[in-house]
């Protein structure tokens, strides 16, 4: 049996991979990967990795030197690895789509919460306290919301708010040609909307989309939802705007920095980051921990997938979810495929 180290390994990982694997042996570690935990890795030719694992070059470079052969990464987004660095040394791979409707209902989810309050009302009436007063929401029936990005989440996103009877703007510099949505260009998304939330991979040019400038563009007043990746939003910028209240509220499932503090107990520690401290202090912010995927369906195919990624690789078959650096849209992507079962 091939040997596959599993990183960032909680008990509901193990359960759900156990459930499925029969081909490999799994070696669950609760670190994350990096450089420094890149060394467990010996004797085994694959890794499966995932959001706040650090992929860069030089982990690459000892996983190589170690002998692994793939990454196969149980997650979409792969902002978090150097593909170019891994490109003719090791396979990278991914779960393009396990369950779009997974996150788009979170996002609808921290919207609702924000607006109507049920945080602050939860704790209240736990402690007999019936009092209505700062519980005041808006109703969404007519109001505008801009999402950006228009791929498998920002389009089901999309349904839930039409079921609302909001009225949605989206844009994506690859419109969806199958979709009736309005696309506009992003100066007018963020001023007419009332809401605005996030659905774009995190990428050089969409890094901190949410700014000073963008944000002077919006409504006063604006609620922003963030459920893709936490370095499209400036969070210094973010919390300047909560402060002067041209932000009323801000729904993030993820955050900039992330990477060492989301998905751990930090309850009996003094956490070393003020901007998140900060975040999380406000009645106005709901963070979640980067939970919009965890569901028992995502979790499934999460597992599946991956694993059948693996099958995939050590069995020579083509790779529908492989990432190459080559392989981006277009034209590259369409060449590699063709010429190649993978593209190294
Ligand atoms: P997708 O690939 O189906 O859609 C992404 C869309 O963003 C595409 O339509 C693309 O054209 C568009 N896009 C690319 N560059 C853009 C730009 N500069 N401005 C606006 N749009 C741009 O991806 P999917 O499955 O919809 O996922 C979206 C993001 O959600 C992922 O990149 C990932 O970061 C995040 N995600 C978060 C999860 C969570 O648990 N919080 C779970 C899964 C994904």
């Amino acid at each position: 049996m091939k040997k596959i180290v599993f990183f960032d390994s909680k008990p509901y990982d193990e359960e759900f991979f156990n459930q499925y694997n029969k081909n490999y042996q799994i070696k669950y570690f609760e670190p994350n990967l990096n450089q420094d935990t890149a060394h467990l890795v010996q004797g085994s030719e694959g890794v499966i990795a995932f959001v706040n694992d650090v992929i860069d070059a030089p982990t690459i470079g000892k996983l190589h030197e170690l002998g692994v052969k793939i990454i196969a990464l149980r997650s979409a987004g792969y902002n978090n690895v150097d593909v170019k660095a891994a490109f003719e040394k090791i396979t990278i791979v991914r779960v393009p789509s396990y369950s779009p409707e997974a996150v788009a209902e979170h996002t609808m989810a921290l919207l609702l919460t924000l607006n109507r309050k049920i945080h602050k009302a939860y704790n209240r009436t736990r402690d007999f306290n019936f009092s209505l007063n700062g519980l005041m929401g808006f109703v969404m029936l007519g109001k505008t919301i801009g999402i950006i990005g228009t791929g498998k989440i920002g389009r089901a996103f999309s349904k839930i708010c039409r079921g609302f009877g909001m009225k949605v703007l989206a844009y994506d510099p690859y419109p969806a040609s199958d979709s009736d949505l309005e696309y506009v260009g992003l100066e007018k998304l963020f001023q007419e909307s009332d809401i605005i939330s996030l659905h774009c991979p995190l990428t050089e040019e969409t890094k901190h989309l949410i700014n000073e400038e963008s944000l002077a563009l919006m409504r006063d007043g604006v609620y922003l939802i963030n459920t893709s990746r936490g370095g499209l939003i400036d969070s210094h910028a973010l919390l300047s705007a909560l402060k002067t209240k041209k932000v009323k509220g801000a729904g993030l499932d993820v955050y900039e920095e992330e990477t060492e503090i989301f998905y751990e107990d930090y309850s009996e520690m003094i956490i070393n980051d003020d901007t998140l401290a900060l975040l999380v202090s406000l009645p106005n912010v709901i963070i979640t921990s980067h939970q919009a995927f965890f569901t028992k369906e995502a979790m499934d195919s999460i597992a599946r997938i991956t694993l059948d990624n693996l099958d995939k690789f050590f069995n020579g078959e083509e790779l529908e979810n492989e990432i190459c650096y080559l392989c981006k849209e277009g034209e590259a992507a369409i060449e590699c495929r063709k010429n190649r079962k993978r593209c190294f």
